[in-house]
Formats: C-alpha cells, structure tokens, sequence
C-alpha cells in the first residue's frame, strides 16, 4: 500500500524556480499577440476585402515551426468575425488525419457538430459540408491548419480534395464564398504536389512567417519569462544566453518555451538557486538531439536503411563509430548477404537516396582524390551517429523488419 502523504510530500517541488510554469506552455494562447505587425497587417488586409466584396478562394499562410502561423492566424480572423456579422471563421487542425475522407470528415464535424459515416464517405463528407456553409453567414474563412499533414494516400489525392474544396459542384451551385486559408509548415505546391487544375484554382495570396530573429524572440517569449520564473532565478545573462541559442539555432518559439521549461526543470533538480548556463546547454543538446531523432523516426525505410548503414562500422575498443563512410561502403552493406534479398538497394536507388538525405539536411557529402583511385564521395551524417543507434529498434519495430535489429546491431 501506498502512503500518500509520503508519496506526495516527497514529490513536492522545493525550492523551485518557478513563480508559474504554466506560462510556458506552448498550447496556451497568449493574451496578446507580439510583434507580427507586419504579419497582422497583411491578413486583416485580406480579410478586409470583404468589404468590397471579394475574399481569395485560398491563402497560404507558410513558414517554419514555431513561428506564430497559427496563433496570429487565428486571432486575427477571430477579431475580425467577431466585428463583422456576415464573416464567419471556422479552425481545424489536420495534424491527426491519416486520410483526405477523415480530413474532410474534421471539416464537417467543426461545421455541423455531427460525424460523417464511413460509408458516406468523401461525397457525403462534402454535401453535408455545402449544406452547412448555405445555412452560414455570407462569408466563411476556413482555416486548415497543418494541412501539409495530408499526404497521397491510397484512396484520394490532396489535389481532388482541395479540388473539391475550391470548385466543388455543391458549391458552385449554391454559390458559396468560402476563403480557404492553408496554413502549413512547408511549401505546398512542392510538398502536396497538386496538379495544375488545383492551382489555378488558387490565389496566389500567401503570407509567410519567417524564423523570429534575437529580437523577435525578445519580445514573444520575455513576458511569458517574467512571469514564469521567480526574481532573481533566471539572471539577465543566461536568459540572454538562452534567447540568442534559440535564435541562432531554430528561431523557433515554441521550442525557445520549452528549452527555459526544461533549464528550470534542470536548475531544480539540481538544487540550484537560479538557472545557469550549463542547464540551458544541457537542453539545446537535448533538444536538438530529439529533433533529429523524430526526423529519423519519420523516415521512409530504404533512407533509414542507408543512414543507418553509414553508422556499422565502429572502433572495437572505444565503441566510436567510423565515419565519413564512402558511397561504395554503404553500397556493399546494403547489399550484404546478412541482409534479406528484399531489402537490398541498387547503387542507383542508393545515390538516389543519399541525395534526398542531402536536402533534409541529415548528412554531408563531398569529394576527396585519392590518386589513382580516382575520386571517392564521402558521407557523413550531420550530427552524432550514435542518435541512429539509439533510435534503431523504435524504428524498425513499426517495419515488418524487426529482424534488422540484430543484424545491424551485430555490427
Ligand atoms: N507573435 C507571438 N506572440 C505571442 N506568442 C507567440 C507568438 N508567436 C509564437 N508564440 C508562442 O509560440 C507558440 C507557438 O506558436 P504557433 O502560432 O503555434 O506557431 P506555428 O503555428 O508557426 O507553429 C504559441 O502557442 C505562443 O505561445
Ligand atoms: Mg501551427
């Protein structure tokens, strides 16, 4: 049995750094939104076209994580609707939808408050969705968010949907006004890959969040600083220190949150009075650590295989692993008689693999002469080798290739 009075007392934190940690969650809307002015200006422009009667089919609100898309976005519409009766705004977030019907399933049920049946299915995803918006103010802006999160799948293409969504008959005939606005992390006519028919159906409006700069970043997070840490425990100097990391490494303000969440969390454990430097270093580590981790995890599995492959070869003693690893390295360990036949790559599809790892950023190439050998590529991986080791069974646990495990960790 559990005693607890013991259990609680002895987790209670003492002598915390922090007045209200709270302020540093990310998923807190801020009372105000910082900076951005520009930002602003250009989407109340847009929505003001109502007005005079016009509001784009879509806008693409893009940029990097982090970076105010979503919070400036939605406050913006949302003061806008709220002063206008015939403007209505309506959010929904397509982070979680594995398919364009649980897409437009999202969509339907923000509109409605009801589900859509599997068996209705994307037409009747859509007619519900177009009775819904003819019972809707004159004017409906719909932000999708993280829309770059619909991918190709088996049964739809994000071009029909968005499509549909911007031509749909239903719509037509109804003579719906609806601005579609796209909010998403990456370039959408590259990554959704949509066909021309869609795009010519778009507007080129668009409004871009860039990495907040030193001084950007100053001014979002420092409030929600001042109110989470007491006086006098994040001193002035490793607050500074931590802004301009984050600047410089991600100019990223939810990741800049979590980073001063995590050195207090350090600075507490370690009875410390005030966070330091070193707790702020230990977090840009880890944190940078996590992010390549989770890029790996989303990696399809022939790039897997080949990253994984450039960390085989390994110091017996010191455990340190071998790189840079050459072209033909890899290529002999990914067509190793170890490995099953069906996981074998071509050299071609292997150079074509590396270059695609090349434009994420996860490994570094070039050419050295090595005399009558000719010239050899090299290929390192851009941080340390051992992260691929950590992650290899959390990896191939979602492949039908659990066996690789101990194959690869053999080595
Ligand atoms: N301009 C800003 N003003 C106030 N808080 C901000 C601002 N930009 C970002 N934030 C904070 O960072 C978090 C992440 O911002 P968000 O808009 O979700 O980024 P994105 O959608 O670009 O990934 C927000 O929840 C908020 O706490
Ligand atoms: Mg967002």
């Amino acid at each position: 049995m559990t005693d607890y009075d013991d259990l609680f007392a002895e987790t209670a934190p003492d002598g915390s750094v922090f007045a209200e940690k709270r302020a540093l969650d990310p998923l807190r809307p801020p009372e105000t939104i910082r900076g951005r002015d520009e930002h602003q200006h250009a989407i109340a422009e847009l929505l003001n076209g109502v007005t005079e009667g016009y509001l784009p089919p879509t806008v693409t609100i893009h940029g990097p994580p982090g970076t105010g898309k979503t919070v400036t976005t939605r406050r913006v519409c949302q003061e806008f609707a709220a002063r206008h009766d015939d403007v209505a705004v309506e959010y929904v977030n397509l982070k979680e939808c594995r398919s364009l019907f649980s897409a437009a399933r999202e969509i339907h049920l923000e509109l409605t408050g009801e589900t859509v049946g599997a068996y209705e299915g994307l037409d009747g995803a859509f007619a519900g969705i177009w009775a819904a918006l003819d019972e809707y103010p004159e004017w409906t802006v719909l932000l999708l968010d993280e829309i770059d999160h619909i991918k190709q799948d088996a049964n739809y293409d994000p071009s029909e949907f968005l499509y549909r969504l911007l031509r749909g008959e239903g719509k037509l005939k109804r003579d719906i006004q609806l601005s579609a606005w796209l909010i998403s992390n990456e370039l959408l006519e590259v990554d959704l890959r949509l066909d021309s028919r869609v795009e010519s159906a778009m507007s080129d409006e668009a409004v871009f969040f860039g990495p907040y700069q030193h001084s950007d970043l100053e001014r979002v997070v420092g409030p929600q600083l001042d109110a989470a840490f007491r006086d006098e425990t994040l001193p002035a100097a490793v607050r500074e220190y931590g802004i301009s990391e984050a600047a410089r490494r991600w100019g990223d303000a939810r990741k800049t949150l979590r980073l001063f969440r995590r050195a207090g969390e350090a600075a507490t454990e370690r009875e410390l009075p005030a966070v330091t430097r070193e707790c702020i270093d230990a977090n840009l580590e880890a944190t940078d650590a996590e992010d390549v981790k989770q890029k790996l995890l989303n990696l399809p599995f022939n790039h897997f295989m080949v990253i994984a492959s450039t960390t085989l070869g390994k110091d017996e003693d010191t455990g340190e692993i071998y790189q840079p690893v050459t072209t033909n390295q890899i290529a002999m360990r990914m067509q190793s008689d170890d490995l099953p036949e069906d996981v074998h790559l071509s050299d071609r599809a292997i150079r074509e693999v590396i270059r695609d790892l090349l434009t994420m950023g996860l490994v570094e190439t070039w050419i050295e002469s090595r005399g009558r050998d000719g010239r050899v590529k090299q290929i390192e991986t851009t941080f340390d080798p051992q992260w691929i080791r950590d992650i290899l069974g959390r990896y191939l646990q979602n492949t039908p290739h659990l066996e690789l495990e101990t194959l690869l960790n053999d080595k």
